[in-house]
C-alpha cells in the first residue's frame, strides 16, 4: 500500500543552472543581507517566536529517505500562515518610507510598533488583492502599525477568510472576477484614490514592494538553517502560487549553500501551473480558466514577474500533484507524532515529494534515493476551519 496516491506531472527545467553560484544579478531582487535585515526587525515584532521544524522520521522511514525536514508555519504570529511575514513586512517597510519622507528622520520598528508617528500613520490607507493569507497578514499589519487597509478579495474566497481579514480592521471587497482580476482592480483603485498597493505578486511597473514582501518569507528560512543545524538537504519542494514563496526560498539557498544548493522542485496544482506552463515555454505564460483547486492560496494563473526572473534559472523541477493527494496528506500530518495542523495549501510540496519518492520512474527522474534529505514547509494550518474540518472528516 502506497503511503499517498497521487498523479504527478514533471517537467524539467532546459534553463537550469544546478552548477552555478548566485547570480550576481538576482542580488538586486533579494539577497543575505537584506534577508538579515528583515529578520532583524521582524524579531522585535510583539510576540515574535521562530516556528518549529519537525524531522517527520517514521514518514521518511516509510518512503525510504534519510531525512524529511517539515518547517511548520501553522501557528505564525496567531495569523496560522508563513504569510503573515511577508505583507505585514512591507506595510512596515512602506510606512517607515512615507514617515521619513514627511519628517526626514529615520524611522525604526520600535518607532512603529510603539506608536511615534501615529499622527501621520492614521492617514494612510494600505491595499491589495489577496485570495487570504496574504491579506490577512496585511491587515494584521495595518492594525498593528496604526493605519487603514482595504482588501479586495475574488469569488472564491471562503466567507471564513473574509471574516478573519475584516476582524482585523480590515475593509473588504468581493468582485465577481478570479484572483487575477482582483489583483487588477485593488491596482486600478489604488491609483483612483492614493492608496499603497502592498501586493505579494509583481508585475511590470511594480517590483519594489513585492521584493520586501519577499525579504519578510526569509525569516522562515534563517530560522530553519539553523535548526537543521549542519544538515543541507538534498532536495526541497514548494507549493507555488504566483511563485514569490518558491523564489525567495530558492534564491536564500542558492545564495547560502551555492553550488551545494539543494535540488529545487516547484509543485502546483494542475488546473493552476502557470509555473511549470512558463518553464516549458521559456516565458510568463498565463493560465486562463477558473483555475479552480482546493489549495486556494495556489490557484493563481499568473507568475510573480520577479519570482520567475529567480525561478527560471533556478527551479530544477516543475511538478503537478492532483486534488485526491490533499486531503490524505492533511491527514498524514494529523495522524504524525506530534499531530501537525496542515491546511489545503500547505501539503502540496510535501504531497510530491510522498508522492514522488513512492514512484520508481519519478524517483530516478528527480534523483530521490534512501540517501535524499527532503525539506519541505507546512505554509499553513486550518486557515480556513471549517474547509479543514470537512476535509480531515472525509
Ligand atoms: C498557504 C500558502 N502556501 C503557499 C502559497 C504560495 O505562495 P506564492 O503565491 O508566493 O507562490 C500561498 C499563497 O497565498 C499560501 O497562502
Amino acid at each position: 500500500m502506497p503511503v499517498l496516491q497521487a498523479t504527478l506531472s514533471h517537467f524539467a527545467n532546459p534553463a537550469a543552472r544546478p552548477g552555478d553560484s548566485y547570480p550576481p544579478s538576482l542580488g538586486d531582487i533579494t539577497n543575505l543581507d537584506k534577508a538579515a535585515q528583515a529578520r532583524a526587525d521582524i524579531s522585535r515584532w510583539p510576540d515574535y517566536q521562530p516556528s518549529p521544524l519537525h524531522r517527520l522520521q517514521q514518514l521518511a522511514a516509510q518512503i525510504d529517505v534519510a531525512e524529511i525536514f517539515y518547517k511548520d508555519e501553522s501557528e505564525r504570529f496567531g495569523l496560522k500562515s508563513f504569510k503573515a511575514l511577508g505583507g505585514a513586512y512591507a506595510v512596515a517597510r512602506q510606512l517607515q518610507d512615507k514617515i521619513q519622507q514627511q519628517t526626514g528622520a529615520a524611522v525604526t520598528i520600535d518607532d512603529l510598533t510603539s506608536g511615534r508617528y501615529r499622527s501621520i500613520v492614521q492617514d494612510i490607507v494600505i491595499s491589495c488583492a489577496t485570495d487570504g493569507n496574504h491579506g490577512r497578514s496585511v491587515a494584521w499589519g495595518c492594525q498593528m502599525f496604526g493605519c487603514d487597509c482595504i482588501i479586495y478579495v475574488h469569488r472564491d474566497v471562503s466567507a471564513g477568510r473574509m471574516q478573519a481579514m475584516q476582524a482585523l480592521g480590515a475593509e473588504v471587497i468581493r468582485i465577481d472576477g478570479n484572483y487575477d482580476a482582483s489583483v487588477k482592480l485593488a491596482d486600478s483603485e489604488a491609483v483612483a484614490h492614493g492608496r499603497i498597493i502592498v501586493s505579494d505578486t509583481s508585475y511590470p511597473g511594480y517590483t519594489a514592494i513585492p521584493k520586501d514582501v519577499a525579504l519578510g518569507y526569509t525569516v522562515m528560512l534563517a530560522e530553519a538553517v539553523e535548526q537543521m543545524g549542519a544538515s543541507i538537504p538534498t532536495h526541497v519542494f514548494i507549493q507555488a502560487g504566483v511563485g514569490g514563496l518558491a523564489a525567495a526560498v530558492c534564491a536564500y539557498f542558492w545564495e547560502l549553500w551555492g553550488t551545494k544548493r539543494p535540488r529545487f522542485i516547484v509543485v502546483e496544482p494542475e488546473q493552476a501551473n502557470c509555473l511549470q506552463q512558463s518553464a516549458a515555454r521559456g516565458e510568463p505564460v498565463t493560465v486562463s480558466g477558473d483555475l479552480e483547486t482546493l489549495m486556494a492560496g495556489l490557484s493563481c494563473g499568473e507568475v510573480s514577474l520577479l519570482a520567475w526572473e529567480i525561478l527560471k534559472p533556478g527551479a530544477d523541477d516543475f511538478l503537478t500533484i492532483s486534488e485526491d493527494a490533499v486531503p490524505a496528506c492533511m491527514k498524514l500530518l494529523l495522524q504524525s507524532q506530534p499531530p501537525i495542523e496542515a491546511g489545503e495549501s500547505a501539503v502540496a510540496g510535501l504531497g510530491a515529494a510522498i508522492a514522488a519518492r513512492e514512484d520508481a520512474e519519478m524517483s530516478r527522474k528527480l534523483g530521490l534515493d534512501s540517501c535524499s534529505r527532503i525539506f519541505v514547509i507546512g505554509t499553513e494550518g486550518a486557515t480556513d476551519p471549517e474547509l479543514y474540518q470537512r476535509l480531515i472528516s472525509q
